[in-house]
């Protein structure tokens, strides 16, 4: 019988610490009056490739948290696992099943494929493991069903690696928005225009496996693997569901793969407000300006790192007067990572002080954009909730 090591109602907090710059109550406390290892969450990560080094650098940076397993079904990638993780020496499995039985293991990271993501989510929460799970939540909204209806009953943190929550620009880019600097929001222009990171391989097999993300049905498609995060950012400042999608697509470059190289969106959210989001995978150094337009005037969101705040009224005309009537420079917060931050935020989540951020609600948003953009662009037709 599997033990449940930390509850979250009982991963009661005695000892402030220091984390990120930020006080955070460490946790040292007992499920059935059973104690937690050293007052730390023990980690497990499933899939050790590369993104999982970003997790075990947070990791190794955070006092209240320690690797104690490893898994992947590949033993290289175990073994430059091992050599990464500093202060424990994690047990390692090929079999996830065979992590989740273990005793002293109270939270699981899941860095894994896309298309794994549902199935390993809820047997680490039906095995009584708190989770963060990498983005996206799975690769169809049916995925995502499955996981809330198994979320909403367990008694454990599910929250996604979507970090820009986290990081302190976005963070105080959405503060400026929800505290009125342009009134009420009415319309959005972000991108991504970026390089490809495909590598190939003449074994097809291998190549299959290691450009999981080409693939559609590992991936989910562009729109989940990589434009999500920007597509969550749109949601969380416009401040509103997104009802409406329409979008174009395809293969303008990289024709060795399935899935699209470039695409634009038009997103429309249940407060009228609309977003325009473009999205290439052959552009480099293109860094625009983000633009955020709202009743009062428009915001610039510079990707060096200012935000450029022009007030007036933007609906003046011919013969009205100048635009804009004032301008303001903000320099935004650098230096702070979102990755190592979640972790910060997951044990307030854990202790019952948060609620998971980002938790299955907003992860579910931001899936629903990206899959009805991925339907619209193959199906040629407009979404509506
Ligand atoms: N939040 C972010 O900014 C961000 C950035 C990059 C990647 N990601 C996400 O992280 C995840 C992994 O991406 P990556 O770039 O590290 O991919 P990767 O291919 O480098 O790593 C995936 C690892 O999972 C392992 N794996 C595959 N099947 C497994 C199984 N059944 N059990 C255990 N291990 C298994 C592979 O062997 C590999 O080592 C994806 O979901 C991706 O979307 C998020």
């Amino acid at each position: 019988m599997r033990e449940k090591n930390v509850t979250r109602r009982n991963f009661l907090t005695t000892s402030a610490k220091v984390a990120g710059g930020l006080t955070i109550l460490g946790a040292a406390g007992s499920v059935r009056g059973e104690p937690v290892s050293n007052g730390k969450i023990r980690w497990g990560i499933i899939g050790v490739g590369n993104r999982a080094r970003a997790h075990i650098a947070a990791l190794n940076e955070l006092d209240f948290c320690e690797v104690t397993a490893l898994c992947d079904i590949r033993e290289a990638a175990l073994q430059r696992g091992l050599k990464l993780v500093k202060g424990t020496r994690p047990k390692t499995f090929k079999r996830y099943e065979e992590m989740l039985e273990e005793h002293d293991l109270d939270a699981v990271c899941i860095v894994t494929p896309n298309h794994l993501h549902k199935q390993m989510t809820i047997d680490s929460l039906e095995a009584n493991k708190h989770v963060l799970c990498e983005k996206p939540m799975g690769i169809t909204m049916a995925d995502c069903d499955e996981v809330v209806a198994v979320a909403k009953k367990a008694d454990r943190v599910l929250q996604y690696g979507m970090q820009l929550r986290h990081t302190p620009t976005y963070v105080r880019v959405n503060e400026l928005v929800q505290g009125g600097a342009i009134g009420n929001i009415r319309y959005a222009w972000i991108s991504d225009f970026r390089r490809d990171i495909r590598q190939l391989y003449e074994d097809p097999l291998v190549d299959r496996t290691q450009n999981w993300r080409y693939f559609q049905h590992t991936s989910g498609g562009m729109l989940l693997e990589y434009s999500i995060h920007r597509l969550d950012l749109l949601n969380w400042w416009m401040n509103s569901r997104p009802v409406r999608v329409s979008a174009s697509g395809g293969h303008n470059v990289w024709r060795d793969r399935e899935t699209i190289d470039h695409c634009g969106m038009l997103i429309e959210y249940a407060n009228g407000a609309k977003a325009t989001y473009g999205m290439t995978l052959y552009s480099r150094g293109y860094r625009t300006p983000w633009l955020l337009m709202g009743d009062d005037g428009q915001m610039l969101v510079e990707r060096s790192g200012r935000v450029v705040i022009q007030k007036g009224d933007v609906s003046n005309s011919l013969g009205g007067p100048k635009f804009p009537d004032s301008e303001e420079v903000i320099e935004l917060p650098k230096g702070e990572n979102g990755t190592k931050l979640q972790y910060v935020h997951f044990m307030k989540a854990v202790n019952d002080e948060a609620q998971p951020l980002p938790d299955w609600r907003i992860a579910y948003d931001a899936m629903w954009v990206g899959i009805q953009g991925e339907t619209a662009i193959r199906e040629e037709k407009v979404i509506k909730l």
